[in-house]
């Protein structure tokens, strides 16, 4: 059972993960549009991973007998200056996302709702996850600077992740 609160809470951050499924869409276009094949790879996997966490939330607002409320969503930026400034906009997203996840989870907590606690506890351990990656990426990215053949190295590593899906995954 869902609190009328707690199912507007999960219904915001369902399109909040829609939202970022299209803002890394957007990034897989744009890097594809200057070359950068690995990392359209890297952003289409990101795409398909927030499409999984969108995913989770639609199931679990339907286990508990309430429906899902998909709201407009804002566009994503469609150009970006840099392959640095894309995974710096990534890493700022995820944290955003970090503390909206914190926030449900404090509801949760709150409301004394265990099964809904239960639930965010896969987003908490993603969350970590899906920072340190995006940390890991600028870290290299700012140690080669604007050096042509770091970045296709980097490209080529991009290049390399593959989409792990939801049944096989980790956390
Ligand atoms: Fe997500
Ligand atoms: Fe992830």
């Amino acid at each position: 059972m869902l609190s009328k609160e707690m199912t507007a809470a999960l219904n915001k951050q369902l399109n909040t993960e829609l939202y970022s499924a299209h803002l890394y869409l957007s990034m897989s276009s744009y890097a594809s549009s200057i070359g950068l094949k690995g990392a359209a790879n890297w952003f289409m996997i990101q795409y398909q991973e927030e499409m999984v966490h969108f995913m989770k939330f639609y199931t679990y607002i339907n286990s508990q007998g309430e429906h899902v409320a998909l709201g407009p969503l804002d566009a994503p930026p469609n150009e970006f200056p840099s392959l640095l400034e894309m995974f710096e906009e990534t890493l700022k997203h995820e944290m955003f996302i970090t503390r909206c996840i914190n926030e449900l989870t404090e509801r949760a907590v709150k409301e004394k709702d265990h099964a809904t606690q239960i639930f965010l506890q896969w987003f908490i351990t993603e969350q970590v996850e899906e920072e340190e990656n995006d940390r890991e990426i600028i870290g290299k990215l700012k140690l080669i600077g604007d050096n042509g053949y770091g970045i296709l190295m980097i490209d080529n590593e991009l290049g390399a992740r593959v989409f792990t899906p939801p049944a096989a995954a980790a956390a």
